[in-house]
């Protein structure tokens, strides 16, 4: 196999690359060359561009369409050259190298003032927010570090002419992350803010944001409280010829700090106390100090205008007088005494700024305190580090001063660090490990740190040994010591160095020094060094402050408690800052650097203009050039021998697994199987070097695909594994079931079996049995036969024997007596058991012999007629007579006649009148023709009326006469052939009718209380009579003929007051109708 490095991921990416993209590649390689490429790519909004794993970073004044979280997904994982330039790429580098391999970085941003570098930071803190993990409180400590950004900038950025937010103090922020890469706090570094701008800065600029934006955003209530007014002309340190910018609400800033000091965990009272302190500053800047002429010829000065000191002691809470003196008068030290000396105008103005400018440093030292204590981590957890440097950059003005020296030395150190790092370092490498290096020349700025630096000679040295000499001390005696001690050095510069070269340079000022910095040529002012660099505050000044009430601002000047005395003088700014950067110097150089170098295209602020010649002397004083020819000359990659091995052994199969020899000669296999040409990678004693990023990325991009092979195989093998064991113990379930299902089958089937034996078992058995039953039983059968026929035979032997001894027909009379004794016994049971004589009686003993059914049945009829005529016989003849009447009743009445049933049981008597009148009747009937039959009080019904009146009857055989009651003479006499018919109805009363034959007076309508008996007798005796048989109807509705006309008779049911007995109504002449119950 032939190596070729994998360019088809990036291939597409290479086909639309401006220029170059990785400068080591660039050839011929120029100074002009590199700008070109930069301009060249610029111009095509490519702003970013690799020195190897360097970026170099073009500010575009203009927004670009890189940003965003599509561009973050795009580069997140992804390898560093597989992407066009970036700096999310760096970031996502440096992120996982932290993450991954366990590394803690820095991330250097350096540039000139407005080259990008605070957006840069903002960049990458923004990539890392959105790359590392998530979650509650992951993302509010992710909130909290990127909240940070705005408060810093709203107090220590301010426009400058270079940059509209130019960060006026130096930053470098440690983010810290748990083991997972999870941010988990931070710390944040400020160095050396430009204080001076608090009270003076160059036309065109502006003081620090937030007093702008307090001023725009401040609600009415809040300016109220601080007694200011939204007028920034109305504020000394605020006048200036622009107080807005291009493009930025100060009023929405101010909400966006307020909310990010909300989110960072500022109090109300933190935030109330800020808003006072700058407010302080403000009002302090407009305490106005006039001279006043003395006896003594000297100036005095005294406040001119007491209303702002007024409003500041309000502020603060001090007393007014306080605060006057400490700003008019100082109190010296003289031979051990206490003397009071006032000050001049100029001197009082001089306490006055200074005391304003501490303030607010003092106050933005405290900011970055506070947000410390919110971002920082608590307790003991291991911590991964990530620095973030954005420190000022390098500055050349035309007035160069003390913060430019101290500013230029940080960044004199930083490319020193650079230099140390990337090139030094890097061919010491080389020459420690015996890889063949082409010298490189390069300039190195050890000498111009020195120059500043060292502990004797350095300038900042000098300068705090002139601070603390005693004596007349001024800024020319400081310079006349430079000019004695750095006039030889080849890096300084002054009108009077010992060899007098500069004597006749015009450009050179008298009270001025140069310094031939790595990055160009700058010449510092001396005046003010010698104040600046003491940082001195009167101490009547902090006294007064201390005084205050405010807790904040006593706690600032806490020197000015009269019970401290101070011992010792407080450092010198230049000491500070001088001990500071090397603490940072040492903290970046224990981290793996990750460069980010800015350049600004143009000192215009304008998009799309890229000026050749200040780009030429960016590239120049960064040492982009050198870092190139560098990074060309040497490898691109290095690594230890065994962690190499351990990363890339996985793509040759004689270092997979493991590698058995040493780790040198295992790379030098996995290279020679791989078919890396010789010329791309060199052995050093302890590290293999590849020469080509792409080398590097094949590798990679080779081990990535590997990996995806090894997690396959890792997942395939695990899967078969995991299968595997799934069949494994699903095979053992299954033998398990199937045996236990077997033996559940067989146990069935055995069951069944056994069943079916027993079975069969019991059958046979039962056949065997019942074979032998009736085997037995055969032979009880032929045992009785036998017996029977022995008996038969015996009997006949015996009767053949006694034959001759007993009468032929024996047998018929042994049955006949058997017979005969039966029915005796039956007879005698019967007569012994026979049922009473009532005639009614229909009982009659059970019978026990069938055979004699028939008799039995006779004798039972013959017993109830026997019964009978016993009856019949035992009754007198007038009683036959009566039951003969009886007889007759019946016959005519039953189920006819409702009344029949309740005469039945009463007897016939025949006679019903009371025995006066019986007699006296009966004599009436003794004239009359026949036997007297019956005599009763009947009622006739009169025909006209249908009212009654009584009658008496007297029926004879022959005769039916009804007399008058009262008179006792015969009215009615009928003979019984006169009668015709008798009509009645079917209910219970008594009313009947006799139709008469044709010729009498017509029919009689009569009621009788006994009319059953009546009727009876009457229809015997016309039988008796006439020998004819006469007409009884009874029915509901008949009709009655009197001598002319027919009425018919009604019968209705209805209840009436004379209860039984029916009322007759006429209701008209031919129809009564009788209410009857
Ligand atoms: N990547 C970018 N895209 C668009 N504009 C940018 C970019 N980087 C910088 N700028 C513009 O340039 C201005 C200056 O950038 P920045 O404040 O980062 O410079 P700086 O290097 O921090 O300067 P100083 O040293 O003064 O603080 C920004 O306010 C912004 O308008
Ligand atoms: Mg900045």
């Amino acid at each position: 196999m032939v190596w070729q490095p994998t360019m088809s991921k990036k291939s597409s990416y290479l086909d639309n690359v401006v220029g170059v993209d990785d400068m080591v590649l660039l050839e011929p390689l120029t100074d002009e060359s590199l700008l070109t490429n930069l301009k060249e790519r610029f111009n095509k909004n490519e702003i970013y561009t690799y020195i190897g794993n360097v970026v170099i970073s073009i500010n575009p004044y203009k927004m670009l369409p890189i940003y965003g979280q599509t561009k973050i997904n795009e580069y997140r994982n992804a390898n560093f050259y597989e992407l066009s330039p970036h700096i999310y790429a760096i970031a996502d580098e440096a992120y996982r190298s932290l993450r991954d391999r366990n590394k803690d970085q820095c991330v250097l941003i350096t540039g000139e003032s407005g080259s990008g570098k605070t957006e840069a930071s903002k960049l990458v803190m923004s990539y890392i927010a959105a790359v590392c993990g998530k979650g509650e409180a992951v993302n509010q400590v992710k909130e909290q570090l990127l909240k940070s950004n705005p408060i810093l900038e709203a107090f220590g950025n301010a426009k400058t002419i270079r940059n509209d937010n130019s960060s006026r103090f130096g930053k470098y922020m440690d983010i810290e992350f748990d083991f997972k890469g999870d941010p988990l706090g931070g710390v944040i570094s400020n160095y050396l803010l430009e204080k001076s701008r608090v009270v003076k800065r160059l036309k065109g600029e502006r003081n620090f944001h937030i007093f702008y934006q307090l001023l725009a955003g401040g609600s009415s209530e809040l300016l109220e409280h601080l007694n200011m007014l939204r007028d920034c002309n109305r504020y000394i340190y605020l006048i200036s010829d622009k107080t807005s910018l291009n493009g930025v609400n100060d009023a929405a800033s101010f909400d966006t700090v307020k909310a990010a000091m909300n989110i960072i965990g500022f109090e109300k009272s933190e935030v109330d106390s800020v808003w006072e302190m700058v407010a302080v500053v403000l009002k302090l800047g407009n305490i106005t100090l006039k001279a006043e002429p003395q006896s003594s010829g000297m100036d005095e000065c005294y406040i001119n205008d007491l209303k702002a000191l007024r409003e500041v002691c309000s502020l603060i809470d001090l007393d007014e007088s306080i605060l006057e003196q400490a700003l008019c008068s100082r109190t010296v030290q003289a031979r051990g005494e206490k003397v009071k000396t006032t000050l001049t105008a100029a001197q009082g103005s001089y306490a006055r700024d200074a005391l304003a400018k501490n303030l607010y440093d003092r106050l933005f030292n405290w900011m970055v305190k506070r947000i410390n204590e919110s971002i920082q981590v608590r307790g003991k957890v291991q911590k991964k580090v990530m620095g973030v440097l954005d420190i000022y950059g390098f500055e050349i003005f035309k007035d160069n001063s003390f913060e430019q020296l101290v500013i230029n030395y940080c960044n004199e150190k930083l490319q020193q660090l650079f230099i140390e790092i990337t090139l030094k370092e890097e061919q010491q490498e080389y020459i420690r490990e015996g890889i063949k290096w082409t010298q490189i020349e390069f300039f190195n700025n050890a000498i111009i740190c020195d120059l500043i630096e060292n502990n004797k000679k350095g300038i900042l040295a000098m300068l705090d040994e002139e601070c603390l000499r005693p004596g007349d001390i001024t800024e020319m005696t400081f310079l006349q010591k430079l000019n004695q001690i750095c006039s030889g050095h080849q890096h300084f510069e002054s009108k009077e160095t010992q060899s007098s070269k500069f004597i006749t340079d015009l450009t050179l000022p008298v009270n001025c020094f140069r310094v031939q910095h790595y990055a160009g040529k700058v010449m510092y002012n001396v005046t003010e060094f010698i104040d600046k660099n003491n940082d001195l505050l009167y101490r009547d000044l902090s006294k007064a402050m201390w005084q205050a009430k405010h807790k904040l601002i006593k706690s600032f000047f806490s020197e000015g408690d009269p019970h401290k005395t101070l011992l010792k003088r407080p450092p010198t700014a230049g000491f500070q800052f001088k001990a500071s950067v090397n603490v940072l110097m040492k903290n970046l150089l224990a981290k793996n650097p990750n460069y980010i170098r800015c350049i600004k295209p143009n000192d215009t602020k304008s998009p799309a203009y890229f000026e050749d010649r200040v780009v030429q002397t960016q590239i120049k004083y960064l040492g982009l050039m050198e870092n190139v020819r560098v990074r060309r000359a040497g490898y691109a990659y290095r690594h230890h021998y065994r962690p190499c091995l351990e990363r890339y052994k996985m793509l040759c199969k004689q270092t997979w697994p493991n590698w058995k020899g040493n780790e040198r000669d295992g790379i030098k296999t996995l290279l020679i199987e791989l078919n890396v040409p010789l010329e791309e990678y060199a052995f050093g004693q302890t590290k293999i070097f590849i020469r080509n990023p792409q080398t590097l990325f094949d590798l990679e991009e080779r081990r990535r695909l590997q990996m995806g092979f090894l997690v396959t195989m890792i997942q395939k093998t695990y899967r078969g594994w995991k299968c595997r064991t799934h069949f494994l113990l699903m095979k053992k379930c299954q033998i398990i079931i199937a045996a236990k299902f077997r033996a559940y089958n067989q146990q069935k089937k055995y069951k069944n079996m056994r069943k079916a034996a027993i079975v069969f078992q019991a059958c046979i058995r039962g056949w065997k049995v019942r074979k032998l039953q009736r085997a037995r039983k055969q032979e009880k059968i032929y045992a009785a036969a036998v017996t029977v026929i022995a008996a038969g035979w015996r009997g006949y032997q015996v009767r053949k024997q006694n034959r001759k001894y007993f009468k032929s027909n024996a047998s018929r009379i042994v049955q006949r007596f058997i017979i005969s004794s039966v029915i005796q016994n039956y007879l005698l049971g019967l007569k012994n058991n026979l049922p009473s004589m009532s005639p009614t009686d229909r009982s009659w003993p059970p019978l026990r012999f069938h055979f004699l059914s028939k008799t039995d049945e006779e004798l039972k009829t013959v017993f109830c007629r026997w019964k009978c005529k016993k009856y019949r016989e035992g009754i007198s003849s007038q009683r036959k007579e009566e039951l003969e009447e009886k007889q007759y009743a019946s016959e005519l009445f039953k189920d006819k006649k409702a009344s029949y049933s309740s005469s039945v049981p009463q007897p016939f008597k025949g006679q019903y009148l009371d025995n006066q009148k019986k007699i006296k009747y009966q004599k009436l009937a003794s004239g009359m023709e026949g036997k007297l039959l019956m005599m009763d009080m009947i009622m006739k019904i009169n025909r006209k009326d249908g009212k009654n009146s009584p009658r008496i009857l007297i029926m004879t055989s022959r005769n039916f006469a009804l007399a008058d009651a009262k008179s006792s003479q015969i009215k009615t006499m009928i003979t019984m052939n006169k009668i015709k018919g008798i009509s009645m109805s079917e209910r219970r009363d008594g009313l009947f009718v006799l139709h008469l034959v044709e010729n009498s007076e017509g029919d009689l309508l009569l009621s009788s209380n006994h009319l059953v008996e009546l009727t009876t007798k009457l229809h015997r005796s016309i039988m008796d009579a006439t020998q004819q048989v006469i007409n009884v109807k009874i029915q509901d509705e008949f009709s009655v003929k009197f001598s002319k006309d027919t009425i018919a008779v009604k019968f209705m049911t209805e209840i009436n007051k004379n209860g039984n007995r029916p009322v007759l109504k006429k209701k008209n002449s031919r129809l009564f109708e009788v209410h009857v119950l």
